[in-house]
């Protein structure tokens, strides 16, 4: 079980004296897949077009999608619904996006700006099959918080 307390320490040492969310989210990937054993993949989706979708943010892992409508894949469901997606196989979500082959699992959490808006969404990938548990789920989304307490999220 990873340290999410020492990671959301790490990350705030990373964003404190950042306001510009580029290079803190781009940081925040690189920490999360360099901290967490068995993942294919781990970045944003930010929502900053203007319409509704996602649009693909700084991240670790092979080449993805671009452009995500709200409501589509487990990301914009996410988006949509603002609620986290545990997802233990992929494969049974109805219209996952695999962007991945290797991708067996996934987690995506929403992320907000200071409104309380949907401002995008972290989302993790893993080759194995349940890989996220409640634990990661809640490490992780005390993670976005960190990430929504101290980087500017706003529509460029
Ligand atoms: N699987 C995601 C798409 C993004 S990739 O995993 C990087 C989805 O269904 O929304």
């Amino acid at each position: 079980m990873p340290d999410y307390a020492l990671l959301a320490d790490q990350m705030k040492a990373l964003v404190q004296d950042e306001p510009h969310f580029l290079p803190s989210l781009s940081n925040a990937s690189a920490l999360l897949y360099e901290s967490l054993p068995d993942l294919n993949w781990a970045g944003f989706y930010l929502s900053i077009t203007g319409k509704d979708e996602l649009l693909l943010g700084p991240f670790q892992g092979k080449t993805a999608c671009i452009r995500i409508p709200y409501g589509k894949g487990v990301c914009g469901t996410s988006a949509a619904q603002d609620k986290v997606q545990r997802v233990p196989d992929v494969h049974l979500f109805p219209g996952h996006i695999a962007c991945d082959s290797a991708s067996a699992s996934e987690i995506v959490i929403p992320l907000h700006n200071t409104r309380g808006e949907v401002i995008g969404v972290l989302d993790i990938d893993s080759p194995v099959k349940n890989r996220f548990s409640e634990e990661d789920e809640a490490g992780l989304t005390a993670f976005a918080r960190v990430l929504e307490q101290f980087c500017h999220l706003t529509r460029i």
